[in-house]
This record gives C-alpha cells, sequence and structure tokens, in this order.
C-alpha cells in the first residue's frame, strides 16, 4: 500500500513493453496490446483508490503511424473496442475520460467513439483520465505557436505579454494541473515526445516491468518514490524546508 500523504495528483504513464511482451511467449505483438488494456484497467482503478485526480495515459504517439499498417490498423480497433466496453463502466465510477492529440488524424469511426464518450462522461467529477492519442510533445508545442501566432495576427495578444502561461494555455492539457510523477514502464528511460512542456518539473520513474505485468506493487512503487522525492522547482532544499 502506498504512504497515504504526498500523492501526486497528476500521473502521467509510457505504457511500453506490449510487443515484448508477446514476443517473449511466441505471440504476435497485438496480443501484447490486447493483454496491455488489462493493466490500463487495473491503473485506473488503483488511481482511484489511490487518490490520483488527473491520470493521462500515452496510448499512441505522433511517431507510431510509422509503425506496420497492420499493428496501427489493430490498435485503432482496439481503441474502439476498449472505448466500447469501458465506457460505462467508467461513468460508473465517476470518471471523465478525455482525449489529446491530434484527432484529425484519426479515422471519423474512433473521433464519433471519442466524442460520444468525452460527451457520456463530460459531467463526471472523481478522477480525469485523459488519454494520449496521435499524440506528440513537439506537435503540442507547435500547435500552441500557432494558437499564439493566429492570436497576435488578430490583435488580441500583444507580443510582449507572450509569457509561459499564455503559451501553456494553448497546449492540450490547457488548464490542468502539470504532472508531478512519469512512470515509464519496459526498461527505457527517455521521454519520447510525450508531455515535453508539461514534465518540465515531473519526478521520473522508470521501471522493467513490460506494461501488460505492469500492476498494483509497480504503481505502488512508483508511488513510494514519489513521496520521498522532494520537489525543488530551481529553489534550494533549505529554501523548500524553510517555506514547509
Ligand atoms: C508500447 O509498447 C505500447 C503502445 C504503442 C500501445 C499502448 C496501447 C495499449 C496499452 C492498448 C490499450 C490502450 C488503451 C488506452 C485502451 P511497444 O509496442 O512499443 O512495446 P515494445 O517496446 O516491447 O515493442
Amino acid at each position: 500500500m502506498a504512504a497515504a500523504t504526498n500523492i501526486p495528483t497528476h500521473v502521467a504513464i509510457i505504457m511500453d513493453g506490449n510487443g515484448r511482451w508477446a514476443r517473449r511467449r511466441s505471440l504476435p505483438r497485438h496480443a501484447g496490446h490486447r493483454s496491455g488494456v488489462a493493466s490500463v484497467r487495473r491503473s485506473v482503478e488503483l488511481a482511484v483508490e489511490r487518490g490520483v485526480e488527473y491520470l493521462t495515459l500515452f496510448a499512441f504517439s505522433s511517431e507510431n503511424w510509422s509503425r506496420p499498417r497492420e499493428e496501427v490498423s489493430k490498435l485503432m480497433s482496439l481503441f474502439v473496442e476498449a472505448l466500447q466496453r469501458e465506457v460505462d463502466e467508467l461513468h460508473r465510477n465517476n470518471v471523465r475520460l478525455e482525449f489529446i492529440g491530434a484527432r484529425d488524424q484519426l479515422q471519423s469511426g474512433l473521433v464519433e467513439k471519442i466524442e460520444s464518450a468525452e460527451a457520456h462522461t463530460a459531467a463526471n467529477t472523481g478522477l480525469r483520465l485523459l488519454v494520449a492519442v496521435a499524440y506528440g510533445g513537439r506537435w503540442d508545442i507547435v500547435e500552441a505557436s500557432r494558437t499564439v501566432a493566429a492570436q497576435v495576427a488578430e490583435g488580441s495578444l500583444a507580443v510582449e505579454d507572450i509569457d509561459a502561461e499564455t503559451f501553456a494555455a494553448g497546449l492540450q492539457l490547457s488548464g490542468l494541473p502539470d504532472p508531478d510523477l512519469l512512470i515509464r514502464t519496459g526498461g527505457e528511460r527517455r521521454i519520447s515526445n510525450f508531455l515535453l512542456w508539461n514534465l518540465a518539473y515531473a519526478e521520473l520513474f522508470f521501471c522493467d516491468t513490460l506494461w501488460p505485468d505492469f500492476g498494483d506493487e509497480e504503481f505502488d512503487a512508483a508511488l513510494a518514490y514519489f513521496a520521498k522525492r522532494q520537489r525543488r522547482y530551481g529553489h534550494t532544499g533549505e529554501q523548500m524546508e524553510a517555506a514547509g
């Protein structure tokens, strides 16, 4: 069980290792993604149980489009299927489901399911679950730059008034707190173009566990790791202690 205090408000997860999980069992990669859905479900339950308020999952990156066509197509079908199957249960648990990423790159069938799931759960007040599909951190920053440039061009924003706050208002996580904790499974220690702007001060927890094997033990280990960190945001340790 995680320490009851110092629970991160916002947890972000890079769910890696589905392909290797499948290969070790001589299964097709898709079997790993399919098995990964169970870990998604359990992570959502754990986030609710432990008191996390925001959970952001990296399900499909801008770069994942270059995977074999069959894998991409099966992943998209899996998203549709998982949405169909899980949305009522999420709703019953007061979870608000939202998607971030380049929606215009997705097939219309998936976009319809996404929009209907978002509308269905929009009034829920429990966990906010954000799923990143066709998302890239650089894409997000470029889009925010376009928003700011358009505001300047139409005269609603002066160049001197552009600051971190006005800029971040154009990002996908606009208005939400930045992730406090990033978890990455699957053994790699990199951010892989996830929330580049928003992860600026996140604590980073890497584990070797492959995503389909991720569960209570690893989630609680990540929370325990977070609970021990002293977050300084550029200040000294002494300053943070003095501020309590
Ligand atoms: C990375 O593992 C995983 C993905 C690119 C897909 C993640 C998708 C799921 C967990 C399916 C369900 C998601 C939702 C939100 C319903 P990898 O294929 O890169 O693994 P590898 O590094 O071992 O090859």
